[in-house]
């Protein structure tokens, strides 16, 4: 997997619409990130390593394809991450989970930390990292530094939509990371803001303003 991965299946274009109307209600919202999270997640894992197992048919004996490896890491950008992180974790309940806490500053579009937990071993680790808007890409470029600083070295980044200008920071600052979205979308705003995009998804997630 490398570079940009958009993911048009035709659920998740057709969900996407529905999120970015502006008159799809907090619920509504939620349930199709989480509808969606799904679906992306099901795209990013495609290539986890596999081995077998020999197991016990109620007929036969045979050998059956499992997961590979350590344990993979879902790191959550706060807050809107956790809409992406928690349908991921239904597909893959035993994964462990990073949070990095990081806010924009609304004056100079910069992240600022102000939390970071994550689990062991991330050096022999997956580690994808769930944000729904690329945007300036400032707090993505941010949460990866520190996850790398704390040893991972093998990483993906999902998020809803992405601006061509946050993808050109992103790749910039790292290239090894393959991003894989829903969409594209045509630009920045002078506030920051995905144009067309869909708003403040943190807002819309949790019906703040
Ligand atoms: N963050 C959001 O929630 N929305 C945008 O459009 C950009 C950044």
């Amino acid at each position: 997997m490398n570079g940009v991965t958009v993911v048009s299946h035709p659920l998740v274009q057709h969900k996407l619409t529905q999120m970015r109307k502006v008159e799809t209600s907090t619920a509504g919202f939620r349930r199709l990130l989480r509808e969606i999270s799904l679906l992306l997640c099901y795209e990013v894992t495609r290539e986890l390593p596999m081995t077998s197992e020999t197991i016990q048919t109620p007929i036969v004996e045979m050998e059956s394809p499992v997961l590979d490896g350590k344990k993979l890491v879902f790191a959550s950008v706060l807050r809107a991450g956790n809409g992406l992180l928690d349908g991921m974790l239904d597909l893959v309940p035993s994964a462990r989970v990073a949070h990095v806490g990081l806010y924009r500053d609304h004056e100079t579009l910069e992240a600022v930390e102000y939390y970071f937990k994550a689990p062991e071993s991330l050096d022999e680790r997956l580690t994808i990292v769930v944000d729904p808007m690329l945007a300036t890409a400032n707090s993505a470029i941010m949460a990866i530094d520190k996850l790398k600083e704390r040893g991972a070295n093998n990483l993906r980044f999902v998020c809803l939509l992405a601006a061509p200008e946050g993808i050109e920071n992103f790749t910039k600052a790292h290239p090894d990371v393959p991003i894989i979205t829903a969409s594209i979308d045509e630009r920045l705003n002078e506030s920051g803001y995905i144009v067309p995009g869909l708003g403040d998804a943190g807002d819309r997630m949790y019906g703040t303003k």
